[in-house]
């Protein structure tokens, strides 16, 4: 999978490529990162991307142009890329499965079910906005869907941009090292998580539960069964309304 980041912070992407699981995942190539930088499309000269509200009010907003230049030109790069060298392929004449989403606080809340969706994709182009937003005729013109990462707002949409590609490549195939784990996620059976330890078995004065200890399997398992349960009933009921 391709994803390109439209921004004019291009620089955030370094900590995706760095770090930890998502940045072992890009440097051996089971995904492709890029970062598109918006003033590379800028109007002028002076990297003009940005415009006062028609209608009036505070802040400006990122104008149509640079960013419907920026997207086009994400897209057009991988699928010259894909049809020259055939890298990526597998796909033989297929055409390429390429969505583009803006992220914003009006969008739709990322979830596991939207995340399942976006697996299915060969290019994922996000573009995150700026200022007071966007002009809507990009959202008209090039945007498949705008997506939010929760309700409270954020200066920009680089971290939520960073927080949909974590939480999507940790879970394209071969990323994560135990592919158990993400059975065993939150949210991926509806529930939160149990509770983990590990060594020391006392640390100031708080104990690893017994029946960890014991290497009865089953009675584990059944014991984080119920704190899943439990936890999930006292921290976020509403997850339990889908479930049952
Ligand atoms: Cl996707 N963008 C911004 N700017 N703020 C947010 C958000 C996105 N999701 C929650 N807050």
């Amino acid at each position: 999978m391709r994803i390109s980041l439209i921004t004019l912070f291009p620089e955030v992407l370094g900590l995706v490529q760095e770090i930890g699981v998502i940045g072992r995942a890009v440097q051996t190539g089971l995904c492709s990162v890029e970062a598109i930088n918006v003033r590379d499309f800028a109007l002028n000269e002076y990297g003009m991307v940005d415009d006062r509200p028609y209608g009036g009010g505070p802040g400006m907003v990122m104008r149509v142009e640079p960013l419907v230049a920026a997207i086009r030109a994400a897209k057009d790069r991988f699928r010259l890329q894909v049809e020259r060298d055939g890298s990526q392929t597998d796909q033989g004449n297929k055409p390429l499965v390429v969505k583009t989403i803006a992220m914003s606080p009006q969008g739709r809340p990322l979830d596991t079910q939207m995340l399942t969706e976006l697996l299915a994709l060969d290019h994922l182009v996000l573009v995150a906005g700026r200022y007071e937003g966007i002009d809507e005729r990009v959202n008209a013109l090039e945007v498949d869907e705008e997506v939010s990462i929760g309700d409270y707002v954020l200066t920009g949409g680089e971290l939520p941009a960073l927080v949909l590609m974590d939480a999507l490549v940790r879970r394209l195939p071969g990323v994560l090292g135990n592919q158990a784990s993400l059975a065993e996620d939150s949210f991926e059976e509806g529930e939160l998580d149990h509770p983990h330890y590990s060594r020391p078995p006392v640390f100031e004065g708080l104990s690893v539960p017994d029946v960890l200890m014991s290497g009865n399997h089953q009675a584990i398992a059944a014991w984080r069964a119920n704190q899943r349960k439990e936890r999930t009933q006292s921290r976020r009921p509403d997850l339990l309304r889908f479930n049952s």
